[in-house]
């Protein structure tokens, strides 16, 4: 299953799932093309030291976030991609991408959604006082940050805690709860019921 991890910078998310599909733990999954709104995002340098193929499609160039989006549709069909990745990639996604991958693209967000969407999660969680925070990989929805949960995982706020130390913690996790994610969506064995994705397979 051809998979295209969409980024705009670091790309840290971006190398934790090559090294996970190089330990061939994305299962089905197979990175084929790296995408990038941004010429100058570090993540298409941890892509091409590994040999992926990588693109850029500025979103400058396009008079509309759906003109944005049809183009890398084609991009993406071009290269038989089956499911979408974006991984710190700093853009909202219209109905456009939405349709053209129904129930085939995800996000990873750092919070335990519905908590603290949008920019800036981890000072959110900090300044609202939460004692636990974390990371959520969800399905795509135009609404920003609101498609089905597919998993997600806990990290504790310290009374210590600074934007930048809670911000490492919960990319720790992000890099273990993105390829799990991935893998568990591209071997199937699961529906969206509602907001809800559901196994329809018992795991042995
Ligand atoms: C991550 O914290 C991710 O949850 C958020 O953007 C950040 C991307 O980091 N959506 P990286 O580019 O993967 O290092």
């Amino acid at each position: 299953m051809n998979v295209a991890v969409l980024i705009s910078g670091r790309g840290s998310n971006l190398g934790a799932l090559i090294a996970a599909g190089r330990r061939g733990d994305l299962g089905p999954a197979r990175i084929a093309v790296v995408v990038s709104n941004r010429a100058d995002a570090d993540g298409l340098r941890v892509a091409q030291a590994d040999g992926v193929d990588t693109l850029v499609i500025p979103h400058g160039d396009y008079p509309s976030r759906e003109a944005y989006d049809a183009a890398l549709v084609e991009a993406l069909r071009k290269r038989d991609v089956r499911l979408v990745c974006l991984a710190g990639f700093m853009r909202l996604v219209s109905a456009v991408l939405c349709d053209a991958f129904p129930n085939a693209v995800l996000n990873i967000h750092p919070s335990l959604l519905p908590a603290f969407p949008g920019a800036g999660a981890q000072r959110q969680a900090l300044e609202h006082g939460a004692r636990v925070t974390g990371a959520t990989v969800h399905f795509v929805t135009p609404e920003l940050d609101a498609g089905p949960i597919v998993c997600q995982e806990v990290v504790p706020v310290t009374d210590t805690d600074t934007v930048e130390t809670l911000s490492a913690r919960i990319l720790a996790v992000e890099h273990r709860l993105y390829p799990h994610a991935v893998r568990l969506v591209a071997e199937g064995g699961w529906r969206i019921a509602g907001r809800r994705v559901v196994r329809t397979t018992i795991a042995d």
